[in-house]
């Protein structure tokens, strides 16, 4: 087991997750946690994570410095570097040279930690400080042009520290460092499976809720499905499930989600019907940030009326992932700008004095696709796209008609049986059709038409913080244009979107 001490480093659940992968349990604690409690888990190893802070600034976080006695191996990232520095008596300086982005690192002892990484490698910096004095015991052991100290080990008492980043896919050979100090330094074994993580969150999860009840939104999406049957192993029948029909899915989904959530999940689901008051809402309303807020104002109405019915209910269970928490981060005050409302249920726990419980927040995408898998779930559930909240409406590019949503609805249909048959769904992130506002001159049989446009869009993402245009074979995106020219009446022309995010996002809205 790992102790992952948090300096609020936003790569801190990155590094969990390396750890997991390397299938090593390992649990996050904040800085002051104490070496006594730490040394009652008898962990393995102990990380220090990075984060925004100068050591030498007043207030910077720090930990028990009896971490340091425990005798067992420490590896600080950045900050956790500067910090175990610090502590042990060497000196961390503002840089003359900042380094942020690409650094190549030459190992001087290509052994322990860099076992295997080659003389010069690729890593990934951000940092502003850095180390001006060893601590006795110490020695360096890698450097870049600009940082002397990028790395260094006291290899005796098994205390490592780098300035760069490991856990980030921008560093070449991050992962073997991180398996290095696992296995090699730490001596742990690679034991821990999602299995052991779906019993540990459902007692996890029994310990909070106890006999309360709890309701849960379900949209037939991965997240909150297996959020679903993680909360209905624990409590059984104290969860109640509401699912809203807004009349913004796509081709035949409620119906087929009602059969395959009640077929498959055996768990209590309230279906709730109301796309007409949606539409009613949104009737005129062209602008994006407009339509999000409406959806997002009905669906709290919506599902709070039927939350109310729910006797004694004490909690609020959401599907949110970690990824979401970081995009979402400026709603709780932190730097990043708001560039799209994402629609969740945030206002009610307040309002309705709800307590949320999130058993998936520290996981990504893929990990909650293989605990889903784990846990039995259906594969088509398993392997769904992602799907906006808003559903069509922001794929309907202006004014929202149920006619235009039907036209939509019928060239998306015809898209993903084109995309499963070729083997692509899975692959995909995601890949949906937008209607535009816009209409151009076809030539149908003898006559002129003139009609709608629509873009097809498909990209490749591990997380959806970035995004690529997924390059499809030219022979798959001329079938999925012709059938939808021919099948669908209203539309004579499909272009395809090769706009990557950033700059561009994944929905149009
Ligand atoms: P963007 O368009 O911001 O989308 O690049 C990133 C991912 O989020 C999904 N998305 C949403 N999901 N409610 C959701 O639950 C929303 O309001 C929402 N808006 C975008 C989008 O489909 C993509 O997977």
């Amino acid at each position: 087991m790992i102790i992952i001490i948090d300096f609020g480093s936003q790569f801190n659940q990155l590094i969990a997750r390396r750890v997991r992968e390397c299938r090593v349990y390992c649990q996050i604690e904040p800085p002051t946690v104490t070496a006594e409690q730490i040394r009652s888990w008898s962990p393995d190893g102990i990380i220090l994570s990075g984060g925004p802070s100068s050591i030498y600034e007043k207030n910077s976080p720090r930990v028990d410095a009896g971490i340091f006695d425990l005798g067992i191996p420490v590896l600080g990232i950045c900050y956790g570097m500067h910090f175990m520095v610090d502590t042990l008596g060497g000196k961390v300086k503002k840089a003359d040279k900042r380094e942020y982005g690409f650094a190549s690192l030459t190992a001087r002892q290509p052994k322990g930690l860099f076992s295997g990484i080659g003389k010069e490698t690729i890593t990934w910096m951000s940092h502003g400080d850095s180390i001006d004095g060893l601590p006795k015991g110490f020695s360096i052991s890698a450097s870049t042009a600009n940082t002397k100290v990028a790395a260094m080990a006291n290899n005796r008492k098994k205390f490592f520290g780098v300035q760069f980043h490991p856990e980030v896919e921008h560093t070449a050979k991050g992962r073997i460092i991180i398996h290095n100090f696992l296995f090699d330094i730490c001596g742990c074994k690679a034991s821990w499976t999602m299995k052991s993580f779906a019993r540990e969150t459902v007692s996890q999860i029994r310990k909070t809720v106890g006999d309360k009840k709890v309701i849960l939104g379900l949209s037939g999406g991965v997240d909150s499905s297996v959020t679903a049957l993680l909360i209905h192993s624990a409590i059984g029948k104290n969860l109640t499930c509401i699912f809203v029909d807004n009349g913004l899915l796509r081709k035949d989904e409620a119906t087929q989600l009602k059969e395959k959530l009640k077929s498959h999940l055996k768990i209590n689901i309230r279906f709730v019907k109301a796309a007409s008051r949606f539409l009613r809402a949104l009737t005129n309303v062209s602008d994006p940030e407009r339509k999000r807020k409406i959806i997002g104002k009905e669906f709290m109405d919506v599902f709070e009326a039927e939350a109310l019915k729910i006797k004694d209910a004490d909690f609020l269970a959401q599907g949110t992932l970690y990824p979401d928490i970081i995009e979402s981060q400026s709603a709780f005050g932190g730097p990043t700008a708001v560039i799209k409302s994402h629609h969740n249920v945030g206002g009610l726990p307040k309002k309705m004095k709800l307590k949320l419980v999130e058993p998936l927040k520290y996981l990504f995408k893929d990990e909650v696709r293989k605990l889903g898998k784990t846990l039995g779930l259906d594969a088509d559930l398993v392997w769904r796209q992602p799907f906006p909240g808003p559903g069509l409406a922001i794929r309907v590019i202006g004014e929202i008609t149920k006619k235009r949503l039907d036209v939509l609805r019928e060239v998306d249909s015809v898209l993903q049986e084109e995309i499963r048959a070729a083997g692509y769904y899975r692959k995909l992130w995601q890949s949906f059709a937008v209607l535009l506002p816009i209409k151009s001159v076809g030539i149908m049989g003898d006559g002129r038409t003139y009609e709608n446009i629509v873009a097809i869009r498909a990209v490749t993402s591990k997380d959806a913080m970035t995004a690529d245009w997924a390059k499809l074979p030219h022979r798959l995106l001329g079938k999925i244009s012709n059938r939808i020219i021919n099948e669908v009446r209203g539309v004579n022309r499909v272009v395809y979107d090769i706009s990557s995010k950033p700059p561009s996002t994944i929905e149009w809205e």
